[in-house]
């Protein structure tokens, strides 16, 4: 069994670095921002090539990070944070009553964690409804699977893949906002361990989680490159 991940609160100790989010998680989100981003403004700037091929990496990506959540290290694990209702509302409450102040969460707190299914799953469902689209006033604006519906249930795809977008980037801004609020009001920078992996802390009792192979991450992303590939030119 790998470490807990429970919060800790810290003991004075020379402080010490550990790894808490391994490289191929790191990249996942970095790349995902970037992806979302160029989709985005792709669209709206009707480059159809652009935005279908975006929203196709988009998919990889997002499927890796759902393969990783199973086999990736201790923090990328969805059994490590993916928490229910109640543990959710119990972790807020104490986060309004200031009981969550000096205390660490080694990867996502309960919170977050559903705040990462919601926009894994918002991604998902965006980009698999676009494989669907087919914009009526645009024939480049074509999702990859759109041929195997009739052309005015494609079309209505399209709209619902729109509408959802918004929906999607709601939750991205909430989501860029709640970080700045735990930055700028709680003083906690989840950002700077999002860039460089590691957290400093002071708690000598704690684990340093594991962290997920490089090259297995390589590995699921071969496989799933090449499945997706195969699937999106043989339907
Ligand atoms: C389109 C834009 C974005 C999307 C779709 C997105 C999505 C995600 C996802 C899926 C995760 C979970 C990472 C994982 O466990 O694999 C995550 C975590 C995180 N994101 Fe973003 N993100 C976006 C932009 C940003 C931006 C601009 C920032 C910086 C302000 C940011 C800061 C973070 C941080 C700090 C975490 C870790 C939170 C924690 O410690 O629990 N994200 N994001």
């Amino acid at each position: 069994m790998g470490p807990s991940l429970n919060q800790s609160t810290p003991s004075e100790h020379p402080p010490r670095t550990i790894r808490i989010w391994d490289l191929p998680t790191r990249i996942f989100h970095w790349l995902l921002a970037v992806l979302f981003a160029v989709a985005w403004i792709s669209g709206e700037m009707e480059l159809a090539w652009l935005h279908v091929r975006s929203g196709e990496a988009m998919l990889g990506l997002l499927l890796f990070r759902i393969a990783w959540g199973f086999v990736g290290g201790d923090t990328a694990l969805f059994h490590n944070f993916v928490r229910g209702p109640q543990k959710i509302r119990r972790y807020l409450h104490a986060l309004a009553t200031g009981e969550t102040k000096g205390t660490l969460h080694v990867g996502h707190n309960p919170a977050g964690g559903a705040m990462v299914m919601a926009l894994i799953t918002g991604c998902l469902l965006a980009v698999g409804l676009g494989l669907f689209s087919q914009e009526d006033d645009d024939p480049l604006f074509t999702g990859a699977l759109a041929h195997l519906l009739p052309q005015n249930y494609a079309e209505l795809v399209a709209e619902i893949h729109e509408g959802w977008f918004g929906i999607v980037a709601a939750l991205v801004a909430l989501h860029v906002a709640v970080n700045l609020f735990y930055l700028l009001v709680l003083d906690n920078n989840l950002i700077r361990p999002m860039i460089s992996g590691s957290i400093i802390v002071k708690d000598s009792t704690l684990q340093e989680p594991r962290m997920g192979k490089t090259w297995k991450a390589l590995l699921v992303a071969a496989l799933i490159g090449a499945g997706l590939y195969a699937g999106l030119n043989s339907l």
